[in-house]
C-alpha cells in the first residue's frame, strides 16, 4: 500500500501544508503543496486563535487542490520559546539476562520518569544510545545478554496550553495531530547529512519569529533550543529606524538589503515614499546595512552562546 504523508508547517509568517508520497525508505515525492502568509502566530505561539485557523484552512485547501488529496491528519511542526529539553538516563534491571522488548520499554519509562509538571507536553524521546553493564554506545539491545539497562535520553517538553491551542487549531481547520515535530528537528533531517550529524554539526534555522537549532554529536540530537528573534525583528527595526511602515520595511530588506555594511558603497542611495507622505525620500544603504547588521550579529551571537551554553561548541567540527 503507498502511504501519503502530510506535513504542516505552522509558521511566524507563512503556513506550508506539504503532501507526500514514500516512495521508499528515504524518498519522499512531492504531490502537492499549500504555502500561504499565516497570521495571529507570533514568535511560533498562537496569539489568535482564528486568525491562525483561517490561514490553516488557507494553506491546506491548496495543498488539497494540487495534490487531489484529501488531507484529514498531519504532523504538524511546533516551536516558540516554551519548548524546552532536558537530558535524562533510564537504568533497569534485565530481567532474563537477554533483553527483551519488554525490557526497553521499562528504561524508556524510566527515563522519562523524571518530573515533567503538569503544565508540559512531552513531545519526543529521543533515544540516543544504551548501554548494557557500563558498555555504552550499544543501539539496538534486544538480544544482547547482561544484568544493567541503561538509556540515554534527550526530552522534549512543551507547554501543555499552547500544545492545546495549536491542536485546537488544527481542529477546527478540519486537520488531526497525527505527531508534533520539533522544528529544529525537522530542519536538521532535511538539511544535514548523516556523516555531518555524525561529526558534530549545529543547525540554525532563521525564521520569521524564531530561531531553531538543534546540535548533533555521534549521528544524534544532544541539545535543541528555539529562540524568540528572527529576519521579523530585522523588519521591525528597520521600520523604527527609518520611519517606514513593516510592510515597507520588509519590502526595502528584500530588495535592497545587505547583512554586511562593508559591502555597500557609502555613496549607495535608493529612494522610497514613506507611508502617508507626499514625496520620495532619499535611503542611505549603508545607514541600512547597518541596521541589520546590527540585529544580525546579535541573532548569530545569541546563537552562539546558545552553542556555548549547552556545552558541545568544542565538538562540532561539521
Ligand atoms: N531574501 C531574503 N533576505 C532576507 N530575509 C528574508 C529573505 N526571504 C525571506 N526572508 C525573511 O525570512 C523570514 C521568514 O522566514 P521563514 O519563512 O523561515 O519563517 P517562518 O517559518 O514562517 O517563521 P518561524 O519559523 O519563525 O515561525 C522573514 O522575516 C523574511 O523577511
Ligand atoms: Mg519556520
Amino acid at each position: 500500500m503507498e502511504e501519503i504523508v502530510v506535513g504542516i508547517d505552522v509558521g511566524t509568517t507563512k503556513v506550508c501544508t506539504l503532501v507526500g508520497r514514500v516512495e521508499d525508505a528515504s524518498a519522499l515525492h512531492i504531490l502537492g503543496v499549500g504555502i500561504e502568509p499565516s497570521n495571529g502566530i507570533k514568535k511560533g505561539i498562537i496569539v489568535d486563535l482564528e486568525a491562525a485557523s483561517r490561514a490553516i484552512v488557507r494553506s491546506v485547501e491548496r495543498a488539497e487542490q494540487s495534490s487531489g488529496i484529501e488531507i484529514a491528519s498531519a504532523l504538524v511542526s511546533i516551536a516558540g520559546a516554551h519548548v524546552s529539553s532536558i537530558n535524562s538516563r533510564g537504568v533497569v534491571g534485565i530481567s532474563g539476562e537477554i533483553v527483551d522488548e519488554y525490557d526497553v520499554l521499562r528504561v524508556l519509562e524510566a527515563a522519562r520518569s523524571v518530573a515533567i509538571p503538569h503544565s508540559r507536553e512531552v513531545i519526543h524521546i529521543v533515544q540516543r544510545g544504551f548501554s548494557i553493564d557500563g558498555q555504552d554506545g550499544i543501539r539496538t539491545p534486544i538480544g544482547m545478554h547482561g544484568y544493567k539497562l541503561e538509556v540515554e535520553t534527550h526530552i522534549i517538553t512543551a507547554s501543555t496550553a499552547t500544545v492545546d491551542n495549536l491542536r485546537q487549531c488544527l481542529g477546527a481547520a478540519g486537520v488531526e495531530v497525527q505527531q508534533f515535530v520539533l522544528n529544529p528537528l525537522a530542519s536538521a533531517e532535511a538539511v544535514l547529512t548523516a556523516n555531518e550529524r555524525q561529526m558534530g554539526a549545529a543547525v540554525c534555522d532563521i525564521g520569521g519569529g524564531t530561531t531553531d537549532m538543534a546540535i548533533y554529536v555521534d549521528g544524534k540530537v544532544w541539545h535543541t533550543m528555539v529562540l524568540a528573534v528572527g529576519g521579523n525583528h530585522v523588519t521591525s527595526d528597520i521600520a523604527h529606524g527609518l520611519r517606514l511602515s513593516i510592510a515597507q520595511a520588509e519590502d526595502i530588506k528584500l530588495q535592497q538589503g545587505y547583512a554586511i555594511r562593508a559591502e555597500v558603497g557609502a555613496e549607495d542611495y535608493f529612494n522610497i515614499r514613506p507611508f502617508g507622505e507626499d514625496n520620495d525620500v532619499q535611503i542611505n544603504k549603508q545607514e541600512l546595512a547597518h541596521i541589520i547588521e546590527a540585529r544580525v550579529e546579535e541573532i548569530f551571537e545569541l546563537s552562539l552562546q546558545e552553542i556555548k551554553r549547552s556545552g558541545y561548541d568544542g565538538l562540532l567540527p561539521a
